[in-house]
């Protein structure tokens, strides 16, 4: 049984870096694993590769209708299975047709049957609004949708977009596949009360946090994840225990109950009791931030 399942969030919170990471972790613990990068820098599985681009789909699709497992997919950490969809601007397709026929493209190949992936990890920035995400749901089985996300207001209100669109899945009685939120580059317990909070006021849950670490960094430098790179580190630990997590979830039957998104007002107002907090908190009124 293949799972298929998304990762989304705003541009630059980490979540191709993020990816790697869980499907290096998946990979490690022996479960077959497909990751697919939808943006078209095509940089999503640079770490799982040696810290080199890899053929893109788009450039093949511009010489050939149908495409091959062989020329499609490229093998990297610990035979872990790459796409990068790339950028098909270069074929005079607009940014939503180009997603949507390299989905269909994989859809019609025999890439999933030839590997038989235990996991489908696709890798939807939040720039172009919903259009990657929407296109996904109709191509494939989506079993679950993780936000990866920053503890900042912008990314936070990009998830709470994303939020009304999965509510369109309640109105549809079609089972709601979000997972959870993710944070990502956590450096304080302020900032996991933020994304706690935020949670709790759409009716959300939060996954296992991933600490801002220099490592990460300094492993992207090598090329390499910190997985492959510095196995043994508490970073390295940090992911596999999210990777674990994402397996639970995944696991489990669908939500029942739909996130419930912020209205603009709602946020706004949110946002600003938190600005309270941080400016008592700046002034020395609060002294931990574990205690907001
Ligand atoms: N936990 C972390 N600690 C430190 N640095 C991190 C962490 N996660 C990601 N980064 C760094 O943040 C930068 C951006 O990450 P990444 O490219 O994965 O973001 P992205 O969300 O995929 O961006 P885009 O939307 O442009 O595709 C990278 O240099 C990466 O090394
Ligand atoms: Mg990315």
């Amino acid at each position: 049984m293949t799972e298929q399942i998304v990762f989304y969030g705003k541009g630059g919170v980490g979540k191709s870096t993020l990816i790697s990471h869980i499907s290096a972790a998946l990979v490690e613990a022996s479960f077959k694993v497909l990751q697919i990068g939808c943006d078209p820098k095509a940089d999503s599985c640079t770490t799982l590769n040696g810290g080199f681009s890899i053929p893109t789909l788009s450039d093949q699709l511009l010489h050939n209708r149908v495409i091959s497992t062989e020329t499609a997919v490229t093998r990297g950490f610990k035979g872990v299975n790459c796409i990068e969809l790339g950028d098909a601007v270069n074929t005079g397709a607009s940014a939503r047709d180009s997603i949507e026929s390299a989905f269909q493209a994989i859809s019609r190949s025999t890439i999933i049957d030839d590997i038989r992936p235990d996991y489908v990890l696709y890798d939807i920035s939040g720039e172009s609004s919903s259009v990657s995400l929407l296109a996904a749901f109709r191509q494939f089985p989506v079993k679950r949708v993780f936000i990866v996300t920053t503890a900042d207001f912008i990314s936070l209100s990009a998830a709470n977009g994303i939020f009304e669109v999965l509510e369109q899945f309640a109105d549809c009685n079609i089972p709601v596949p979000l997972g959870g939120l993710i944070p990502n580059s956590i450096t304080s317990s302020f900032e996991e009360s933020f994304i706690a909070d935020f949670a709790q006021n759409t009716g959300t849950h939060v996954m296992g946090r991933i600490p801002r670490s220099l490592m990460v960094r300094q492993c992207e430098l090598y090329g390499k994840t910190v997985i492959e790179a510095s196995p043994l580190s508490n970073q390295a630990y940090f992911y596999r225990r999210l990777a674990n997590q994402i397996v639970d979830v995944t696991s489990t039957l669908a939500v029942k109950n739909p996130p419930r998104p912020m209205t603009r007002e709602g946020l706004r107002l949110w946002a600003h009791e938190w600005a309270d907090r941080l400016f008592a908190l700046e002034n020395g009124l609060v002294t931990d931030g574990a205690a907001i």
